[in-house]
């Protein structure tokens, strides 16, 4: 559907030097999939992004979407393929002289369609978006969430098979983040759309990507399906952001800076565990009771459901000596369970663990 082969973007900066905002990257995202592209600020997701539909030309690679090399077509045959390949971005890019209807209205400007079938069009787009009764509203008349519903209803106008997002939820609130990304997984289903979204922000990725990239300085330094990402990831800045996207981090915060912890660490083990899958739902903590006479003592938890899949976090306090820890890993490692050790940590910002 989506292959970008070796994409190099380079800007000059202002001492014309080579300013590499993307750097050798290949990926491809299939039919009907929601690909998601996360980075920190500069990291090069908007140009990456912009190449699939050329409004940024590449220094050098391949950019293929719906069969068309892109780089290698004319300006007309080009024209149509981006009509193949909506757009909509974090400040919603609405034309506020215009009502919601003449916004979807304009992308349709240049069809073949009467106008009857014109406004047959719109009408079924904002009620697809929930917008039919706001219709004749000019866009400073709407909230952030109902000017994004234009955006989509206008990017869908043409009937494109690709819809590009560029933070599309970045400026909403979380309920109305919620809401938009629901929305996309409708369309992503109804209409078997292929939707790629950037994000800052781990948690969107979660909630509705199938795959994701993870970029830094202009290079996809991680990819994969969301289960084995969330459950495994291998790069220290995919970690990040997966720790950002639960609250552990706030959990770390509260219980390094609890005052007792230095007392209980004297005698007491603090591990991370984590593991996957349903066949989990065991009572390991009272096995663990049972079998070795570990008294446990659980200070955070967190149970995602990604894809179906559980993914669950624990930070635990273990009573014994090290005999007992080592009994204790050894029976955590039987039952898949992943543990870290946090005794030796010092309370930082950044838990590299
Ligand atoms: N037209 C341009 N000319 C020169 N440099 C550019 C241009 N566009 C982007 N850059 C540089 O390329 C790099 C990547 O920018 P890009 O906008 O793609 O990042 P981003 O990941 O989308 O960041 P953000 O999350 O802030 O939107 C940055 O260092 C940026 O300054
Ligand atoms: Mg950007």
């Amino acid at each position: 559907m989506i292959k970008l082969s070796h994409i190099d973007v380079v800007f000059k900066d202002k001492h014309k030097q080579p300013v590499y905002a993307v750097n050798d990257v290949s990926l491809s995202v299939d039919k009907g999939e929601i690909f998601g592209i996360v980075g920190y600020s500069g990291a090069g997701k908007s140009t990456l992004v912009r190449v699939i539909n050329l409004l940024q030309k590449p220094t050098h690679g391949q950019v293929v979407v719906n069969g068309n090399d892109m780089v290698a077509l004319g300006e007309r045959e080009l024209r149509n393929a981006r009509k193949k390949i909506g757009m909509i971005f974090q400040h919603f890019n609405l034309m506020n002289s215009r009502t919601v209807y003449g916004n979807v209205l304009y992308p349709l400007r240049h069809t073949s369609l009467s106008k009857l079938e014109k406004q047959q069009k719109i009408n079924q787009l904002l009620e697809f978006v929930g917008l039919s009764e706001k219709r004749d509203f000019y866009p400073s008349q709407l909230s952030g969430g109902q000017k994004q519903r234009v955006a989509i209803a206008r990017a869908l106008a043409n009937d494109p098979n690709v819809l590009l997002c560029d933070e599309a939820t970045s400026a909403l609130d979380p309920k109305t983040t919620q809401s938009i990304l629901k929305l996309l997984k409708e369309l992503n289903q109804k209409l078997n759309l292929t939707i790629v979204i950037i994000t800052h922000e781990m948690q969107v990725i979660k909630e509705i990507c199938d795959k994701v990239a993870v970029m830094q300085h202009g290079q996809v330094i991680e990819q994969g399906d969301i289960v084995s990402i969330f459950s495994c990831p291998k790069q220290a800045l995919t970690q990040d952001f997966i720790r950002k996207a639960s609250n552990i981090e706030q959990a770390y915060d509260s219980i390094f800076n609890h005052p007792s912890l230095a007392e209980k660490l004297k005698d007491q083990h603090l591990l991370e565990l984590q593991f996957v899958g349903n066949n989990h739902f065991s009572p390991f903590i009272s096995q663990l009771y049972h079998h070795y006479n570990i008294e446990t003592t659980i200070l955070y938890s967190n149970l995602e459901i990604i894809h179906d899949l559980p993914v669950g976090t624990l930070i635990v306090l273990l009573s014994g000596d090290n005999h007992t820890l080592v009994d204790a890993e050894s029976f955590f490692n039987k039952h898949h369970i992943s543990v870290s050790r946090l005794n030796s940590l010092q309370h930082e910002n950044n838990y590299s663990i």
